[in-house]
């Protein structure tokens, strides 16, 4: 092959050079370009040529070899262009928009709860969830061998052996023990709704909970009666269940009120026809509720005779239940994201 005809398929190789990374790049420069590089040595050839050839093939070698530095450079750019823009940080750009979270579905019933009550003249108290057993039980004239008392119900923090005393510390199991820490602290008339969290020792399952909410309410003035209880859960169920809403009351029993009732709204879902999730019978339970014990009053320091009362509890989850139809209460505590986004966002 003459000098012009490797000159000439150099130039073919030249073209087509490809690198993927630095390395590559690196081994082509000494393939070509080195001291004993394949351009290097035609121009060491270059000086045997005859003259008379100097001056076209000069012309074609110097033209080799630009075009190897030059695709080379090209492609040693290419690379850190790629190289910067992979590590370079903008910190003009605005960020991506961070995704806002949703109101929990237990918040947006318990607020609700509380705006309704509030709209006729209830406030908000509140109290402890380490408690002790005089303000959740003895208080409220839970007998010292009541059931609820038991280990099987109570989480205990400082028992002593034997029966309860009034100074065991417990988390407390209902929200009833407010009733009695505002009784003891306010005059009447009160006029309380007392939202939070309760335990009970229970197993976890889609039905049960170990922990749960409840909304208690409480009203002490002269001359309040069954029939003001039964206003105002009857403007309560209707304001949160829609107009078309029926209550019924049916005898219950509670250690805190006498008489004690449980309170039934009529099935939303069949509209009191009777369905499965009404059991049939057209009714649902939501609450308990009573007129304040005598004994509970007078535990608490307040004249019986003078004041009377209605209290009545209800579980928010229950509630939440009613509204939302979530079938497994385990939903409301496992905060996974696919369910607290349905709910109204914040
Ligand atoms: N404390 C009761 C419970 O946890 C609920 C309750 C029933 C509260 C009747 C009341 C009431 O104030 O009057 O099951």
């Amino acid at each position: 092959m003459t000098l012009k005809d490797r000159v000439q398929d150099l130039l073919g190789q030249v073209a087509g050079m490809q690198a993927q990374n630095a390395e590559e790049l690196e081994a082509l420069r000494i393939k070509y370009l080195s001291k004993k590089g394949e351009i290097t040595a035609l121009f060491n050839e270059f000086r045997t040529v005859p003259s008379d050839q100097k001056r076209e093939l000069g012309q074609m070698l110097n033209q080799l070899r630009q075009q190897a530095e030059g695709r080379l450079s090209e492609m040693r750019e290419a690379m850190e262009s790629q190289i910067a823009k992979a590590e370079r940080l903008d910190l003009t750009r605005t960020p991506d928009p961070i995704q806002l979270g949703t109101r929990h579905p237990l918040s947006l019933v318990r607020e609700e709860i509380v705006d309704i009550f509030s709209r006729i003249g209830f406030t908000v108290a509140e109290g402890p969830e380490v408690e002790d057993d005089k303000h959740v039980y003895g208080m409220l004239n839970f007998a010292p061998e009541h059931p609820a008392r038991d280990m099987q119900d109570t989480f205990f923090i400082e028992k002593e052996l034997g029966l309860q005393k009034p100074t065991d510390v417990l988390l407390r199991s209902h929200t009833s023990s407010v009733q009695t820490r505002v009784m003891t602290s306010q005059k009447p008339p009160i006029r309380v709704l007392c939202p939070g969290r309760v335990y009970r020792n229970e197993a976890i399952s889609a039905r049960a909970h170990c922990f749960f909410h409840q909304v208690e309410g409480l009203y002490i003035d002269k001359n309040v009666s069954f029939a003001d209880l039964k206003e105002a859960l009857l403007y309560f169920a209707k304001e949160m269940f829609g107009p078309e809403t029926q209550i019924r009351l049916r005898p219950s029993y509670f250690p805190f009120t006498e008489p004690s009732a449980e309170m039934d709204i009529s099935c939303d879902l069949c509209g009191g026809k009777g369905c499965s999730f009404c059991k049939g019978t057209g009714w649902v339970e939501i609450l308990g509720c009573g007129m304040v014990d005598p004994n509970v009053l007078e535990a608490c320091g307040i004249d019986s005779k003078v004041y009377t009362g209605y209290a009545f509890g209800m579980g928010v989850e229950r509630i939440a239940n009613l509204k939302y139809r979530v079938k497994d209460l385990r939903l409301f505590s496992e905060n996974d994201v696919r369910f607290l986004r349905q709910f109204e966002s914040c």
